[in-house]
């Protein structure tokens, strides 16, 4: 039985790593850290900070300057979301999220940004959704379950009654911990533990995941 859909965003919505990454290389680069694509795919779905300690690799700053930095990166991001909208919504999520309204199946989002409510907005997805978790919603970020709980909280669905669509490791984890059932998107080796599994959203197709 499936009650709830509950999303990830970036990577399944929309795709905002490219900016994230142009974001912190900028960060970076004005800091002499060693940062590239390679390491940008270790970001997927952590948290800023979380990201941060990923691209300082050990070294140590003082916690004002981490929050400075972490601050700067947010601005240099937010200023790479004023290009997005619609254009950028992943090829097939729009009409899947149709389909779900009109099987009467609750649609939330649980993201660890706390950009997701302007980028839903930028997108014109907002109300198509009926709850919204990101990264203000809980303390523990994803791989902890809490985000995922608290959107099915807010949609009034227990946790067995809830899928998520996710693309990130740490996502995945998340939700299993959460005891969800989860659809990967993205190749084997980084979500080949979801219950469901598809390369990317055009391919995703709810009669598969309903049976
Ligand atoms: C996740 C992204 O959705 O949000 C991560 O996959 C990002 O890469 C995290 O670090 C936090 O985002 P924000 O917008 O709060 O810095
Ligand atoms: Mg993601």
């Amino acid at each position: 039985m499936c009650k709830a859909f509950i999303f990830d965003l970036d990577g399944v919505i929309t795709d905002t790593a490219e900016l994230h990454y142009q974001a912190w290389q900028r960060m970076a680069d004005e800091e002499g850290y060693y940062f590239d694509r390679e390491i940008n795919e270790k970001l997927r779905g952590v948290s800023r900070q979380a990201s941060l300690n990923i691209i300082l690799n050990g070294k140590t700053i003082s916690e004002e300057k981490f929050e400075t930095l972490m601050t700067r990166k947010n601005g240099y991001y937010v200023e790479l979301l004023n290009t997005i909208s619609a254009k950028d919504i992943l090829p097939g999520i729009e009409s899947f999220l149709l389909e779900l309204k009109a099987r009467g199946i609750k649609v939330a989002l649980a993201s660890a940004s706390k950009n997701a409510r302007p980028i839903l907005h930028r997108l014109g997805l907002t109300s198509l959704f009926d709850a919204i978790g990101d990264g203000w919603s809980v303390k523990r970020s994803k791989p902890a379950p809490d985000v995922f709980i608290h959107a099915a909280g807010q949609v009034g669905v227990n946790v067995d009654e809830c899928i998520v669509v996710e693309d990130a490791e740490a996502g995945i984890d998340a939700a299993i911990d959460a005891g969800m059932r989860v659809v990967g998107i993205g190749p084997d080796e980084r979500v080949g533990h979801a219950t469901w599994r598809f390369t990317d959203t055009k391919s995703m197709n709810l009669g598969d995941i309903l049976g």
